[in-house]
């Protein structure tokens, strides 16, 4: 009795706990390796999608609406979640000092990409591949953009 109860209650505190965003923006990584580890790896599968949704753009693969609106919408997900591993103390990969001097323009530069992202997934919505197109340009120019000067050049 005593125990399922406990247990009870310590599962809640977990639950508790992992709503407290602002407690997980500030040390959602043991170490900060492990925060680069994971950013890196989100940041990799965008670029995955990035490439196939361009081949699409560019027709070199066929346009099937349903599959780059499922597409599209795991890639709008993906692009939500490297910024809470770019916290203070988490220096180093190939991110330039910059992201912690200047976090103001990195989280703008992050936020761009969010609108681009949405602007994305209703231009899918219409089924139009010139409204992908062009969506997907802009997308693409955004990631451009912040690595242009949050990235090192390699
Ligand atoms: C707000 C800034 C920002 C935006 C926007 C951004 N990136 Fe990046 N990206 C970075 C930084 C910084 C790194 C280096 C991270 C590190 O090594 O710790 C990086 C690294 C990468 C990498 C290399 C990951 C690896 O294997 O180490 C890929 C691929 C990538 N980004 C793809 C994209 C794509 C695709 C987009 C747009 C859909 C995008 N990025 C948008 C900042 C950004």
């Amino acid at each position: 009795m005593m125990k399922s109860r406990v247990r009870g209650l310590s599962l809640s505190l977990a639950a508790l706990a992992l709503t407290q965003t602002p407690a997980m923006a500030e040390a959602p990584f043991p170490d900060a390796a492990a925060a680069v580890e994971y950013r890196q790896g989100v940041l990799k599968q965008m670029g995955e999608h990035s490439q196939s949704l361009a081949e699409v753009a560019r027709g070199r693969a066929p346009y099937d609406p349903e599959q780059v609106k499922a597409d599209v919408a795991e890639f709008r997900a993906l692009a939500a979640k490297p910024w809470q591993a770019f916290h203070p103390g988490t220096e180093g990969g190939n991110a330039r000092p910059e992201v912690w001097r200047e976090p103001q323009k990195f989280a703008d530069a992050a936020q761009l990409l969010q609108t681009r992202m949405a602007e994305l997934e209703a231009a899918a919505d219409t089924g139009e591949l010139a409204r992908v197109r062009e969506a997907f340009g802009h997308t693409a120019n955004s990631c451009r953009a912040c690595h242009d000067s949050f990235r090192q050049r390699r």
